[in-house]
């Protein structure tokens, strides 16, 4: 892919400017990404060397958040700004747990929807819709999810990417209020930190992309959570959530740029 349209990119995308899904793939070893991805992604790397173990660590904190919640007995799951299929997706951890288990993957960006949708052809449990974090209703109608039963709903590393002004506490009270008691949310969002280097050229950066970024400080962060209990351990850096050995955490938890947390409707 050197900038030219392969057959399996869909006509509707912006192929002109960089955007989170295929940055983020990119910097995860990804093959789904187009020149100019990758020249905004090394740029990234070159202010923020930090930027590639931060998009590692958040898709760990991922994985130990499905398990967690498969394990607490949820059956059903929707990822929302799920973003281009890399290992360990929602449906393969959940699934090796409990084969039936549904998961609906959702995202505005057409080339995650793709090969999300080539990825789950034999899937029969699991699909993915374009769709829009600020707009839930389409998501809250897909038949795959009975909101009548507990669910989890993710939203990882993806509310950085809307600013206020499109409403996201608003969307994810939606999203709350349709969930069904003993349900979760589970949530990462890059963390505002005034004294990180580079800071203001990876802003200038993503100013650029089709998702400039969003500061947050954690209390902002903690009002998605509004009307649900934290699990333990609360709202902390991604690689402080439920480590599966000490070394998981390393010295300098902080240098994972991210904030993640899990909480229950009540
Ligand atoms: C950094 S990736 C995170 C992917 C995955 N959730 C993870 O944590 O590994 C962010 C994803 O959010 C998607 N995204 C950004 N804004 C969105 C919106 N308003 N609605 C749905 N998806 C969105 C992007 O297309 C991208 O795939």
């Amino acid at each position: 892919m050197t900038g030219d349209r392969p057959s399996w990119a869909p006509e509707s995308i912006d192929l002109d400017r960089p955007n989170a899904a295929r940055i983020y793939d990119y910097l995860l070893g990804g093959a789904a990404n187009f020149e100019q991805d990758r020249v905004f992604a090394e740029k990234l790397l070159e202010v923020m060397p930090l930027a590639r173990s931060a998009a590692r660590l958040n898709r760990a904190f991922l994985r130990r958040a499905v398990r967690f919640c498969v394990e607490s007995g949820i059956r059903q799951f929707v990822d929302v700004g799920s973003g281009i299929p890399t290992a360990g997706n929602v449906h393969e951890i959940a699934q090796a747990v409990d084969p039936a288990v549904r998961v609906l993957y959702v995202d505005n960006e057409p080339i995650a929807v793709t090969h999300s949708e080539l990825l789950l052809n034999d899937s029969p449990h699991a699909a993915a819709m374009r769709g829009d974090l600020t707009d839930p209703d389409p998501v809250l109608a897909s038949p795959l999810i009975d909101w009548s039963q507990p669910v989890a709903v993710l939203m990882v590393a993806v509310l950085h990417f809307i600013p206020d002004s499109a409403a996201p506490y608003d969307a994810v009270a939606k999203y709350v209020s349709a969930m069904a008691p003993g349900s979760f949310l589970v949530l990462s969002h890059g963390v505002e930190n005034p004294s990180l280097a580079g800071r203001d050229e990876v802003e200038r950066l993503y100013r650029q992309s089709s998702n400039p970024g969003v500061r947050r400080t954690p209390d902002d962060i903690t009002r998605f959570f509004s009307g649900l209990d934290f699990v333990e351990p609360g709202l902390v850096w991604t690689p402080e959530w439920r480590p599966e050995s000490p070394e998981d955490v390393g010295a300098h938890p902080e240098s994972s740029l991210v904030f993640a947390g899990v909480a229950r409707k009540p």
